[in-house]
Order: C-alpha cells, then structure tokens, then sequence
C-alpha cells in the first residue's frame, strides 16, 4: 500500500461485485468478464469483480472463481475480493487475489441481515480473517458498512463507526473503507466520522464508498477528497441498488466521480468517453437503464451536434 501522489485518485470499480449482486436478471460470466475487459481498457485499474459469498444468498455472484480465471491479466492491475467470513476468505485466497475486503456493519440488526452474525460475532470474524490473512501475506481492507446510516436501525453515531474502524486497525486491517451502504449520509458527518480518522491513522489508509439514493454522493466525495482522501469505490452507470425499492439508484456512478475528481485537478487515468461502452453492455445484460448525470449531458451536447468538452 503507498500513497498516490497528491495529484492522483485511486477510483476502485465495484460494480461487477456491488452492482450486480442485487440485480434480479442473471449476467453470465462471459458478459461479465467482456464488462471487465471494457472498463480496464478505459483505463481502470482497480477492481472489485466478485464476491466470495453464500451462492444461495447471492446467486448472481456463484460464478466467482470462474470469473476469476477470466479476469484481464496485467501487471498494473489491483483486483479484490469481498469475504463475508473465513470460508469466503480462504475461497478468495486459493483463487489467488492479493488483497481481500471483509465486512463489518455498524449494528446487529445490519450485521444479521447480511452476515447472520452479530455486530460482535462480525467483528470478531473479521479479526480471524485479518490474522488468517497476516499470516498468508493477503492484503486487506476492512468495509465499516451502513457507517453513516443504518438500513434498519436508522442513524449511526459518528463515535460508533469511527471505534469499528479503529477496532479494525489495531486487528491488523491494512485499509478501511468508511461506506454509506444505502446512501444515507450527509457531507457533514463525512466530515465529522473522515476528519479525526485521517488525522489519527493517515488519508491513504482510507477509501470512501458512497451511493447515491439520496444524491448527496459527490457532495460527500468532495468532502472525503478535500480531507485527503484519494481512494474511492464507485460503479459503472451507477449500477446497484436494489430492485425492490424505487428510486435507489445504487452506486455512486464511476463516470461521475470520475468528473468530480478530474474537474479538481485529481488524476483518475480513467477516460469517460471509454466508459460507455462497458455501460451500454451491463445495461442491456441487466435490463435496466445506466447513465451518471456526465453521461446525459454529454449525450445532450451531442444532440446539439456539439462536442461534448468535458475540461
Ligand atoms: N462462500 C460460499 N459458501 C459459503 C460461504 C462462503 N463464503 N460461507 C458459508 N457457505 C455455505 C456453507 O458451506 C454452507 O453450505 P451447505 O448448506 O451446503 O452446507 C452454507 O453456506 C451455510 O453456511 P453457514 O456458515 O451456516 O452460513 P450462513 O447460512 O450463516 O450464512 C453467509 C452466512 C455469510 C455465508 C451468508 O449470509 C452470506 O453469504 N452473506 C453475504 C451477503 C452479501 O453478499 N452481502 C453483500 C455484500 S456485503
Ligand atoms: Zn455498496
């Protein structure tokens, strides 16, 4: 782990692992490995494809392994997997990623939902799986999930998730990543939760995953980058959300952030033009229509018959 130059962001891609995991309509794992080889030839570098996970809680992502062998193979590229226990750790170790995300939600409800565990269970679960993979010398990143707002339970005290990412830490994760699961945060408590833990433990330990339900994801984007932050997880088309609730519109969409990042003087090495071809892709496999604000008004431009010039 080194920090990136000042100049620089890490944009992670999520949306093969958090994007589909909800989706109703099965992508196979062809569609999915063309997505991956789109978007890295659009120049990201970091990805999270897969989830090692129960494939009866989540059968969209029971083609792991296979994806995994699919997978664009170069030397620049850093892939994750997400493990929601031990078995899903040693799972992703043996299918040889380097580097490994767990998860810990804020309160047992969430935790139980997710993981059948609770908030205690999970965090002692993920403390095994940090020492497990101390021991194999597998990089880690631990997902503080529904940090800023419970899906359950409602609000989340800013003490609460900063001690779990401070737990998660002293158990040896290299990374944390601070995620507002359902998109339920506000760019003052990112303020308030990112600015003691950046001062305490360093920005370049830090990634910030946001959704954007509610649209406040850049705003909060803003304000983790303005504080330091230069990793993010963000998903093509803003793929995500879940199905069943109207109007959550999943991830923060990549193209979007991006934008953001790129407008400020934050090197991505992403091109947004060459996004959309990967879009375009997981929105006919998943049936649903993809698109961050970018992308309509560089397809309004277009209509105009103007170049869209995006700096
Ligand atoms: N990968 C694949 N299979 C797994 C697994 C994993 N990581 N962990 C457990 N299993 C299997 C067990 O082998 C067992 O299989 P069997 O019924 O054929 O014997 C079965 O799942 C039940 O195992 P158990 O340990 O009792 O798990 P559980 O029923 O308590 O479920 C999880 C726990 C964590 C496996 C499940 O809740 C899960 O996969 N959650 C992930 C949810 C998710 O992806 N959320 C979004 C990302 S944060
Ligand atoms: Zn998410």
């Amino acid at each position: 782990m080194s920090n990136p130059p000042s100049d620089t962001a890490i944009v992670n891609e999520v949306g093969l692992r958090d994007g589909l995991q909800n989706q109703p309509v099965p992508v196979d794992t062809d569609t999915k490995a063309r997505i991956a080889g789109l978007l890295v030839e659009a120049g990201v570098r970091y990805l999270e494809p897969v989830s090692f996970v129960s494939p009866k809680a989540v059968p969209q992502m029971a083609d792991a392994a296979a994806l995994t062998e699919r997978l664009p193979r170069r030397d620049d590229l850093h892939y994750t997997a997400l493990v929601p226990n031990l078995k899903g750790y040693q799972l992703a170790r043996d299918a040889g990623y380097a580097t490994v995300a767990l998860v810990l939600s804020t309160t047992d409800t969430f935790n139980q939902r997710n993981l059948n565990m609770s908030l205690e269970q999970a965090a002692a679960s993920c403390e095994s799986i940090l020492q497990a993979a101390r021991e194999d010398g597998v990089a880690t990143r631990t997902y503080v999930s529904g940090a800023f707002a419970c899906p359950y339970d409602g609000p989340v005290p800013v003490a609460l998730t900063q001690s779990l990412a401070e737990r998660m830490f002293a158990a040896g994760s290299d990374e944390v990543a601070i995620a507002d699961t359902i998109g339920g945060g506000n760019p003052r408590q990112m303020k308030d939760i990112m600015g003691p833990l950046v001062r305490d433990f360093g920005a370049e330990r830090f990634y910030v995953h946001l959704h954007d339900t509610r649209g406040l994801a850049a705003a909060m984007a803003w304000e983790a980058a303005d504080l330091g932050v230069r990793r993010f997880d963000a998903s093509l088309g803003g793929l995500g959300g879940c199905p069943f609730a109207p109007g959550a519109t999943g991830n923060m969409a990549t193209e979007d952030l991006v934008y953001l990042l790129e407008s400020v003087g934050l090197k991505t090495g992403i091109e947004i033009e060459g996004l959309r071809e990967a879009i375009a892709l997981a929105a006919e496999a998943t049936e649903r229509p993809l698109g961050g604000r970018i992308l309509s008004w560089m397809a309004s431009q277009e209509k105009q018959g103007k170049t869209a010039c995006l700096w």
